[in-house]
C-alpha cells in the first residue's frame, strides 16, 4: 500500500513538472487531488490497513496529498509568470523609434489680418464688439438711412429669412446697435461675417467678413477721422504708407469718402500690383449722419462721430498678395501653412 502511494505521489510530481500550460496543471491536480482523483481516493483504501497501521498510514495519505498540492501551486506560478514574462517581452516598446510628426493647424490669413487689426485699434483705445450675423432689416437698413423701398437696399441685395429678419448684409448695423445702448462716448471696431447674393469669383464671395468702426464723441471732426484712418494705414501697410481720401456716398455718412492706400509694393509708381494706379482702394468712411445719430437716441446737436468698414478679405489678400480670394475658403493646409 505503502509502495502505491509513493508510486502516485511520484507519478503527480513527474507530471506537473512536465506540464506546460495552466489547462494541463488544472487537469493534472483533479486527476490526483479531485474527489474521485488517485490520491484522494487511496484514502478509502484505509479500511484494509491493520489497525495499528492505520495512523501512520493515514499521515503519510496526507503528506502525499500536501506534497502534491504545494507542487501544484508552485507550478501553477511558475507558469503564470512565464506567460506574463513572454507577455511583456511582446509588448516591448522601442523609445529609440522615430515618431509620426502631429500636424499643427495654421492661422488663417483672415484671423491674422484681423488680429493685426484689432491690436491696432485696442492699441488706440477701441473696444471689440460683436453683433448679431441674422439681423433685423431695420438695423441693415432702416436704421442707417436706407428705408423701405430705396434703391440702395437692392445694391447690397441679400439673404431674407423673412420680410423682416435677414443676413447682414455688412457690419453697419452694429453702429446702430451700440449707439441705442446709450452709453457715450464711443469708440469700438465691430469685425463679423456678412452675406450678399453674389457668386463666387476671384474677388467675390457670397459670405465674407467686415470690420466695422465708429467712434462718437464731443467735437469728433472729418480731421479725427483721416488722422485715424491714415495712421492704421501706416501700422498695417507699412510706415511710408500714404493715403487718399476721394469723396463718394453712402447713406449713412455725410460727408463720405472712400480710402486708397498708396501702394506698398511700387511706392505709388505704379506697378502689376496695383494695376498701374499707384493706389489701392481698402475701405469706405465718412461722418456719421446727423440722421443716423437721431435714429439711433444721439442728440446730433451735441455730439458727432465719424464710421468707417473694412473688407477684412480685402485687406488679407492685399497684405498677403494672394490673388484668388476662393483660396481663402478652401481650407489647404498647404496654402495656409504659407502666411
Ligand atoms: N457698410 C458699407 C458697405 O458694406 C461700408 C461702409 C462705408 C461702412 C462707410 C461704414 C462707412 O461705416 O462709414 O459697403
Amino acid at each position: 500500500m505503502k509502495e502505491k502511494l509513493r508510486q502516485i505521489t511520484e507519478d503527480a510530481l513527474r507530471k506537473i513538472s512536465e506540464a506546460k500550460t495552466l489547462d494541463e496543471i488544472n487537469d493534472i491536480r483533479v486527476e490526483f487531488l479531485g474527489k474521485k482523483g488517485r490520491i484522494t481516493s487511496i484514502m478509502k483504501e484505509l479500511k484494509n490497513v491493520a489497525p495499528e497501521d492505520k495512523p501512520v498510514f493515514g499521515q503519510l495519505v496526507n503528506e502525499a496529498k500536501q506534497t502534491a498540492e504545494a507542487a501544484v501551486e508552485k507550478a501553477k506560478s511558475r507558469l503564470q509568470n512565464a506567460a506574463l514574462e513572454e507577455r511583456l517581452a511582446q509588448e516591448k516598446i522601442d523609445v529609440t523609434l522615430p515618431s509620426v510628426r502631429r500636424k499643427l493647424g495654421h492661422g488663417h490669413p483672415n484671423q491674422i489680418a484681423l488680429d493685426e487689426v484689432e491690436r491696432i485699434f485696442v492699441g488706440m483705445g477701441y473696444e471689440v464688439v460683436e453683433g448679431p450675423e441674422i439681423e433685423y432689416q431695420e438695423y441693415n437698413f432702416t436704421k442707417l438711412n436706407i428705408p423701405e423701398g430705396h434703391p440702395a437696399r437692392d445694391e447690397q441685395d441679400t439673404f431674407y429669412i423673412t420680410d423682416d429678419i435677414l443676413l447682414r448684409s455688412q457690419t453697419s448695423p452694429v453702429q446702430a446697435r451700440v449707439m441705442e445702448r446709450g452709453k457715450l462716448p464711443i469708440r469700438m471696431i465691430a469685425p463679423g461675417r456678412v452675406f450678399r447674393s453674389d457668386s463666387i469669383d476671384a474677388t467675390h464671395s457670397p459670405s465674407f467678413h467686415q470690420i466695422e468702426g465708429l467712434v462718437v464723441d464731443k467735437h469728433i471732426t472729418m480731421t479725427d477721422l483721416k488722422g485715424t484712418l491714415t495712421q492704421f494705414a501706416r501700422e498695417m501697410f507699412g510706415e511710408n504708407t500714404q493715403t487718399r481720401f476721394r469723396p463718394h456716398h453712402f447713406q449713412f455718412t455725410e460727408p463720405s469718402a472712400e480710402v486708397d492706400v498708396s501702394c506698398f509694393k511700387c511706392g505709388g509708381k505704379g506697378c502689376r500690383f496695383c494695376k498701374g494706379e499707384g493706389w489701392i482702394e481698402i475701405l469706405g468712411c465718412g461722418m456719421v449722419h446727423p440722421h443716423v445719430l437721431e435714429m439711433c437716441g444721439i442728440d446730433p446737436e451735441e455730439y458727432t462721430g465719424f464710421a468707417f468698414g473694412v473688407g477684412l478679405e480685402r485687406i488679407a489678400i492685399l497684405k498677403y498678395e494672394i490673388d484668388d480670394m476662393r483660396l481663402l475658403y478652401e481650407n489647404d493646409a498647404r496654402f495656409l501653412k504659407q502666411f
